[in-house]
C-alpha cells in the first residue's frame, strides 16, 4: 500500500461526496418530481439532499427560498412545481 491508497484517496472520496458527487445523487433522480426540484433548487446553490432536513423544517424554508428567487427577480414557482417539491421533499426529507 503506498500513500495514494492510504491517504489520498480516501481523501479525494470524502471530498467528492462531500460536494460534487451528493449534489446531483438524489433519490428517484428520474421522476418528475424530483426533476421540478432540481430544476428550480439547484440554481443559486448546489442542490441540497432531500435528507438535509426534516418535512417541518422545508415547509418553513421553501417560502424563504421563494422571497430570495423574487430579490432576483425570478419568476415565483408555479402552483404544480411548488406541489411537486414539496411532495419530492415530504417523500424524501429526514422524517
Ligand atoms: C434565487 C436563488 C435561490 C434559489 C432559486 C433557491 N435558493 Fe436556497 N438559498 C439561497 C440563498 C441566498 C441561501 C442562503 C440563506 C438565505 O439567504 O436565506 C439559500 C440557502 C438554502 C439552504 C440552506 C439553509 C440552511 O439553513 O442551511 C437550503 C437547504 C436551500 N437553500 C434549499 C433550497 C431549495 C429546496 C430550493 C428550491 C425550492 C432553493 N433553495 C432555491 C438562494 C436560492
Amino acid at each position: 500500500m503506498n500513500i495514494f491508497f492510504k491517504v489520498i484517496l480516501p481523501g479525494l472520496t470524502i471530498l467528492l461526496n462531500g460536494c460534487a458527487g451528493s449534489a446531483s445523487i438524489i433519490p428517484a433522480s428520474n421522476s418528475d418530481e424530483s426533476t421540478a426540484y432540481r430544476n428550480n433548487c439547484g440554481s443559486c446553490h448546489a442542490l441540497p439532499h432531500p435528507k438535509r432536513l426534516s418535512y417541518t423544517a422545508w415547509k418553513n424554508l421553501i417560502p424563504v427560498m421563494q422571497i430570495r428567487m423574487k430579490e432576483r427577480r425570478m419568476p415565483d414557482l408555479d402552483v404544480e412545481t411548488k406541489k411537486q417539491i414539496m411532495s419530492y421533499l415530504e417523500k424524501y426529507s429526514q422524517y
